[in-house]
């Protein structure tokens, strides 16, 4: 459905550029993992997927069609959910005003269904009484899972987050693993995370490396009972780790 394109893209000179010639595609019901080291461009990549800047070569294609054609604006409004590491929400709502804000402002299908806001608030553990408080009130973990919450309630088919578990501690980073995977698998969306996180990187249906301007497909395999993201390459050859 998302299609990177001989995509390209420096910020100051082209011969510093971060990555060139990149062709990905990104499939509903499916969830990715960009991994790679800090600096190597995955935030500008994932910028570009969203549709927060522009390529400077190459395109991004939404079921064939150019974002740009489709418009930037409209693309982000309607097909485009973000997950940030600082969970971005209105810190002077409360979770259940947060979603049905952006139900209003992305014209949800559900739009001014608070009852449907509650249920989703609720599938990711958030209780009848956080839902009314001020968000700033709840912990991290909690605030991270309402953003989550929000990207369920729109009818963005693509949910982008950028080290979504950067600040969350083990418990709450398998907890939001999980609900990015049934986001992916029972709602059908396509779900693109970018983390340094093996473990995060592991969970997802598949898994890239951003590194040396290049991205690199990694299987994920099985070791010592775990799934570690490996290089296609190296794949029932070696067992070299990806860090
Ligand atoms: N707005 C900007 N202007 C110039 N350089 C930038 C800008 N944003 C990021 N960079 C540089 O681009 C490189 C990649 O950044 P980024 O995409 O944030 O990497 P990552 O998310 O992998 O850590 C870094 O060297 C960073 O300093
Ligand atoms: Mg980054």
């Amino acid at each position: 459905m998302l299609k990177a394109n001989d995509i390209g893209y420096w910020y100051d000179r082209q011969e510093n550029s971060l990555f060139e010639h990149v062709n990905l595609e990104f499939k509903s019901g499916n969830s990715y993992a960009i991994v790679g080291q800090s600096g190597s461009g995955k935030t500008t990549f994932l910028s570009l997927l969203a549709g927060l800047d522009k390529p400077r070569a190459g395109q991004i294609e939404l079921n064939g069609e150019p974002i740009n054609q489709l418009g930037l604006t409209k693309y982000r409004q309607s097909h485009v959910a973000i997950v940030f590491q600082s969970y971005n929400l209105f810190t002077y709502m409360s979770p259940l005003n947060n979603l049905l804000t952006a139900m209003a402002v992305t014209g949800s299908s559900h739009r001014g269904d608070k009852q449907f806001a509650m249920s989703m608030l609720s599938k990711l553990g958030i209780t009848d009484d956080q839902m009314t408080k001020n968000v700033q009130k709840l912990s991290g973990g909690q605030q991270q899972r309402v953003a989550i919450a929000r990207t369920m309630v729109c009818d963005a088919k693509i949910v982008v987050a950028d080290e979504p578990t950067g600040n969350l501690d083990e418990e709450n980073t398998k907890y939001v693993i999980e609900q990015f995977q049934k986001i992916a698998h029972d709602q059908h969306k396509c779900v693109i995370i970018v983390t340094h996180e093996p473990d995060v990187a592991a969970a997802c249906d598949h898994a890239y490396r951003l590194a040396k301007h290049k991205f690199t497909a990694l299987c994920q395999m099985v070791l010592k009972d775990s799934f570690y993201p490996l290089e296609i390459s190296s794949c029932g050859r070696s067992f070299l780790f990806f860090y």
